[in-house]
């Protein structure tokens, strides 16, 4: 089911909840955080909610799982939630694909609101509708296309995100920017210089206007193609290295953030596209700006990664299909990419990897 979603935005959305939940006429209100939700973010909510029942998972990519979901079905049973109960996601976007799973199985569908804490989920996991959990190592792999009836974005609550995550979040605006905004890129790109040279702060940035450009850039693929038959292919750049890059890592019992991994398709999946050349230095300035510490991917193991390329669940009939950059700022899709070429340009990032891991070793 695709719902429209409300989206709100600003330093009041939060005192705009309990209006909401008051016209809707829920029977009961549930609350899903992670540990880190719980303590930096939910105080400030709880002030404007009704009596509402709290879910406390782990946080993290590893407990975006059906077992975790079982958990929240759990719960929602034991305190008699009926087809009429809200689900309120407060978090990043495991917390939005999983809550958002759970409630869209829960009774065949409860509604839930997201309302983001992570700049990943503010600027793309809580909008467009599709949720789900990871299997067998595999992202995603059982899911619904099943919206949220609203989303708050209160974007102060970055305030207490690590500079890591904030940063890894930044990978899907650059995606958005790739593939629909050149002149959006090339500020963004400009901006991390200067932090680069003048010790400037990335704390500076108007977070909201940054929100709404990447939600409105989101929001007109989406709404072009729901369900992800042409149009919205467009925002898999990137993802189909991204998502082998995870399930390798975790194959090898080390887990990459999404946000990294989805650094590194851009970054493979942009030379693919444009080659190696100006354009490409552009991009791979902002990639190694928001990620210092690229993992190492031994050449051996590039087979590996085709392999997992070839179960990508976006694939159809045994192709491989990517999404590609035409330039910066636009794309094309289903593109059938040879393996010889796919393997040159893992070669790149695993010749990149080697000579950044003797460098630093040797510092
Ligand atoms: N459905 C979609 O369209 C879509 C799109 C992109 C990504 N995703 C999914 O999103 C997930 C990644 O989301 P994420 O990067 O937000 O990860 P996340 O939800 O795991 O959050 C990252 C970390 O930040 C913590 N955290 C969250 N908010 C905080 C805050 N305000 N202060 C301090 N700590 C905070 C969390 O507890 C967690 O430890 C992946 O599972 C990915 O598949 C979904």
């Amino acid at each position: 089911m695709h719902q429209e979603a409300e989206i709100l935005i600003g330093k009041d959305v939060l005192s705009r909840i309990p209006e909401y939940i008051i016209s809707k006429s829920f029977s009961s209100v549930f609350v899903l955080v992670d540990e880190n939700t719980f303590e930096y973010c939910y105080s400030e909510l709880k002030e404007f909610l009704p009596k509402h029942h709290l879910i406390e998972i782990e946080s993290g990519e590893g407990n975006k799982t059906i077992s975790t979901c079982e958990r929240i079905w759990r719960k929602l049973t034991e305190e008699n939630a009926d087809r009429e109960a809200l689900l309120i996601n407060l978090g990043g976007g495991v917390l939005s694909d999983l809550g958002g799973f759970a409630a869209g199985c829960y009774k065949r569908g409860i509604k839930y609101i997201n309302v983001p804490t992570t700049l990943l989920a503010m600027v793309d996991a809580s909008v467009g509708s599709k949720t789900g959990v990871d299997f067998m190592n595999f992202k995603n792999q059982i899911g619904l296309f099943y919206g949220p009836q609203a989303i708050f974005i209160y974007t102060d609550f970055l305030r207490t995100l690590t500079e890591k995550e904030l940063y890894a979040g930044f990978s899907e605006v650059i995606k958005h920017y790739l593939i629909a905004d050149a002149e959006a890129f090339y500020e963004i790109s400009d901006l991390f210089l200067q932090i680069c040279r003048q010790n400037i702060s990335i704390k500076q940035i108007d977070w909201e206007e940054l929100v709404k450009k990447n939600i409105y850039i989101k929001s007109q693929i989406v709404d072009k193609d729901k369900f992800e038959k042409a149009d919205r292919k467009a925002l898999n750049f990137g993802h189909t290295i991204a998502h082998a890059m995870e399930s390798y890592y975790l194959n090898k019992g080390y887990r990459i953030s999404h946000g990294m991994a989805v650094g590194i398709g851009i970054l493979c999946e942009s030379r693919i596209s444009i080659g190696p050349g100006t354009r490409f230095a552009h991009i791979q300035l902002c990639i190694f700006f928001l990620f210092k510490d690229l993992p190492e991917l031994p050449q051996k193991d590039i087979p590996e990664i085709l392999r997992l390329i070839k179960q990508d669940k976006k694939n159809t009939g045994g192709h491989v299909q990517f999404t590609l950059l035409e330039d910066i700022g636009t794309y094309s899709i289903n593109n059938v990419v040879e393996e010889s070429v796919i393997t040159e340009n893992l070669k790149y990032y695993s010749e990149y990897t080697e000579i950044y891991d003797a460098d630093t070793t040797s510092n």
